[in-house]
């Protein structure tokens, strides 16, 4: 089982997807692996996203599939079974942290109380969300103060834009977005072009 750490690391991106068909989901993971991405979050935001996760997770092995907007202790045994890696959750709840989980937990913090309370409850390891709103790299460079073993995943706006500033932080360990899956383009089926905007991506954040 990989540890939280080690899930932020396996890519500087987490992709944020949110897919109507299994179908849909096969093949908009297969392009971000071609274009450089091997981990998914699965979000639990459509009626298809168990299925998609079981049929990603092993379609996919060597990849690192995870679910997103896991909300409950019911959905974290759902994504479990399905065969998910890692879950994210946008917050956290007493509920959440005492399930008995056999996969990692990131779960989504926005203030100090928050950050305070994970650690409590054993995390240190957060999503940031909605990092854009919740005061983003400034946010981040004080919490690096008073938690200064903590690591964030930083997500919620970000973009090709600001991307490089966020994983320039110390407590940055990786980024989640949903801009490198953009929805218009998987409705049209243009995996290709996401394949493309993920190379780019990743190229910019070598350079
Ligand atoms: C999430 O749930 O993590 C966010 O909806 C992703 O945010 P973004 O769409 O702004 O990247």
């Amino acid at each position: 089982m990989l540890s939280a750490r080690e899930v932020m690391l396996v890519s500087k991106i987490i992709p944020v997807i949110s897919v109507d068909s299994v179908e849909e989901s096969l093949r908009l993971c297969e392009a971000l692996v071609l274009g450089g991405v091997n981990i998914f979050e699965i979000t639990l935001r459509t009626a298809c996203a168990i299925d998609a996760i079981n049929a990603v997770a092993r379609e996919f092995p060597n990849a690192v599939t995870g679910a997103g907007t896991v909300l409950n202790a019911e959905q974290f045994k759902m994504v479990e079974n399905a065969g998910a890696t890692f879950a994210i959750s946008p917050g956290l709840t007493q509920e959440l942290a005492s399930y008995k989980n056999s996969i990692p937990l990131l779960p989504g913090v926005a203030t100090a109380s928050e950050i305070m309370q994970g650690l409590a409850y054993g995390y240190d390891a957060f999503k940031l969300f909605p990092a854009n709103i919740v005061g983003g790299i400034g946010a981040l460079k004080a919490f690096g103060a008073p938690f200064k073993d903590v690591v964030f995943c930083p997500t919620g706006g970000i973009n090709a834009a600001n991307a490089r500033e966020y994983l320039a932080l110390e407590n940055v360990l990786c980024i989640g977005g949903s801009w490198i899956v953009p929805n218009d383009l998987i409705k049209e089926g243009n995996f290709k072009e996401i394949t493309t905007i993920t190379k780019e991506a990743l190229a910019a954040l070598k350079s």
